[in-house]
């Protein structure tokens, strides 16, 4: 499989990345270290996670050159506005130890469901990350969690197209009005959750596809999110789970059993919606 998309202004991102969240818990960078060990080359970290020390930390102690590693961060959601943005990504960047991101993400489009002039915010805040591509601090600039009505708003007065839109997608929560839409103007879509955080590892169709295609089901989960042109960036604890992430077979999934994976219903959401208060029973 060619390990890379090109993204609208021609950098190449990798297919697979690891997610971060949650990954360090606190402590310090060997999960990371462990990551790019296991040959991980894209990192996909955020304002949020608070762990962009560590990631910085890991990616130059690794010994691998910058420019061979992707690194993703995002601006939270409070931080929206021209002059809360740019900030933000300064600090990102100072706590990075770095130069430059990858990819600076608009991380949710809303501080709050509620929230009226998010418009406003969010085409302020796009401004702050143009002019961070612009000078270089930033290789590419996208958006995460943006639904249709959300990149319509962002691009009425965007000079730069976002290059990438990272939803919650996997077999269950397809999200497909939005990935259609984000294709449609040439947004490279990357799934978060990709396993859906294991609420979908052991649904019995996944468990009973996989068995029939020989992979594990996380594998399968994988498999399934590339095959639609979706990159992926999977949390895992252990080398083992890294590397059959990051290892997967060449295979291609059945039309059919593509179809009707992606007709199913809703399984395995994790209950964040940028329009919508925060379904808690998911939590
Ligand atoms: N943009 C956003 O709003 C947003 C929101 C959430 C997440 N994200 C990003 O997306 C990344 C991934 O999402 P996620 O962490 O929510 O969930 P995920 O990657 O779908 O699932 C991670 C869970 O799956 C388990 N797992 C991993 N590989 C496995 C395997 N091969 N077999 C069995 N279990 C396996 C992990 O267990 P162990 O850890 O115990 O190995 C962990 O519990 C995050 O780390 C973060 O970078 C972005």
């Amino acid at each position: 499989m060619d390990g890379y998309f090109v993204l609208s202004n021609g950098v190449k991102m990798p297919k697979i990345g690891y997610g971060t969240y949650k990954c360090t818990d606190g402590s310090d960078e060997r999960i990371v270290a462990m990551a790019l060990e296991a040959g991980y080359r894209l990192l996909d970290t955020a304002a949020a996670y608070e762990n962009e020390t560590y990631v910085g930390r890991a990616v130059r102690e690794s010994g691998i050159r910058r420019e061979e590693i992707f690194l993703t961060s995002k601006v939270w959601k409070t931080e929206l506005g021209y002059e809360r943005t740019k900030k933000s990504m300064e600090a990102s960047l100072e706590r990075l130890q770095m130069e430059y991101a990858d990819l600076f993400l608009i991380h949710w489009p809303k501080p709050s469901p509620d929230c009226e002039n998010w418009k406003e915010l969010v085409q302020e805040s796009w401004k702050a990350l143009e002019e961070f591509h612009a000078q270089g601090k930033a290789r590419a600039i996208g958006v995460s969690n943006f639904l249709p009505h959300h990149l319509e708003a962002l691009m009425e007065t965007a000079d730069v197209r976002p290059m990438v839109n990272q939803l919650e997608l996997h077999v269950g929560y397809m999200q497909e009005a939005a990935v259609q839409y984000s294709k449609g103007w040439g947004i490279q879509v990357q799934a978060w959750s990709p396993l859906g955080r294991r609420r979908v590892l052991e649904e019995p169709v996944v468990l009973r596809m996989a068995e029939q295609y020989g992979v594990s089901p996380a594998q399968f989960l994988l498999c399934f999110l590339l095959q639609q042109n979706i990159g992926v960036i999977p949390k895992a604890s252990s080398m083992e789970r890294m590397r059959q992430n990051l290892q997967l077979p060449a295979m291609e999934i059945r039309t059919e059993d593509m179809h009707m994976l992606r007709c199913l219903p809703q399984i395995g959401w994790g209950g964040e919606h940028p329009d919508l208060e925060r379904d808690m029973k998911k939590i």
